[in-house]
């Protein structure tokens, strides 16, 4: 919709080395992370951009917002679009602003295991740009306005109504279930002090919805497989980072580019958060995972 085709977001190797041949745009997470809130750091984004870079892509990981105001800094310098990937974070605040409002356009997702999840795959795009607004709509249904003739190639990006239907069940119940899991997190926070458990680290001008509450940890296969053998659901979020995966190999990047990025991939470990979870679930989680890892 933003005419970006074989187009790259980011990449900060010699333009020769790109493929401009892809159908899809290459949107790949070029450079490290923030080790703290494991969001996009602002400070090495200049440095990724080349004279095909078109936009920035934000993803606000784990329920917590990027830093967006550098973001929107650099993008206007450089005249880029902003993506927001609102995927893990929909309600989620950074200075009262929610996901998905502050850059050109904001993605949710609403796959199951999202705090807004529907009953099956589903999403949305949303955006205050009404000539965008406009191209979306139109790709969203295979590039017609009028049914049968096609202004554009597009394709079948609508939400099912069986998805919509269930969402407007589930989305008056949002505010309070991300309250329940801030609860919950805060609950753990207070549980790990002074432990070898690293908690999560939410900036003071943003509110977290925490998709996800994620640890860092010693011995971090060791503690998932202990804590699924107690019958704690927990899981990794993300075994391999981006730069590393199969599919990015012909991008020339290898093991050691991205520090903070690896160090994350065998560090951190998801715990139980849902709202639902009551003090003494979340004493049972951890008082295994503790007395594990002070063994
Ligand atoms: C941060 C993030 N971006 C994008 C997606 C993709 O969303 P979907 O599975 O609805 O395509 C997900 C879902 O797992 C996600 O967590």
């Amino acid at each position: 919709a933003m005419g970006m085709k074989g187009m790259f977001v980011v990449h900060p190797k010699d333009p020769d080395f790109m493929r401009v041949d892809r159908d899809f745009l290459i949107m790949l997470n070029a450079f490290d992370i923030d080790p703290g809130t494991y969001n996009i750091d602002p400070a090495l984004i200049e440095a990724a951009i080349t004279d095909r870079t078109r936009a920035i892509m934000p993803i606000h990981l784990y329920g917590q917002m990027a830093d967006m105001d550098p973001i929107m800094a650099i993008a206007g310098a450089n005249s880029l679009a902003v993506i927001e990937d609102a995927c893990q974070s929909i309600t989620s605040t950074y200075k009262d602003r929610k996901a998905g409002s502050v850059g050109t356009a904001g993605c949710l997702s609403f796959f199951p295991s999202k705090n807004l999840g529907g009953i099956g795959d589903g999403g949305m795009v949303v955006t205050n740009d009404e000539k965008l607004y406009d191209q979306l709509i139109l790709m969203r249904n295979h590039g017609c306005e009028q049914m049968y003739y096609h202004k554009k190639i597009g394709g079948n990006f609508r939400l099912d109504p069986i998805q919509a239907a269930a969402l407007l069940v589930k989305l008056p119940l949002l505010d309070k279930w991300s309250a329940g899991r801030r609860k919950n997190a805060e609950y753990y926070n207070k549980k790990f002090k002074g432990s070898v458990v690293v908690p999560p680290v939410v900036r003071e001008d943003c509110v977290s919805i925490y998709n996800q509450y994620i640890i860092r940890v010693p011995k971090r296969d060791e503690l998932l497989a202990h804590l699924r053998a107690n019958d704690i659901g927990c899981a990794i979020y993300y075994p391999v980072p981006l730069h590393l995966q199969e599919c990015f190999g012909d991008l020339g990047y290898k093991k050691g580019d991205m520090p903070h990025a690896e160090k994350a991939a065998e560090e951190v470990i998801a715990l139980p958060v849902y709202p639902e979870l009551t003090n003494k679930m979340q004493d049972y989680v951890v008082e295994t995972a503790l007395s594990f890892l002070q063994e």
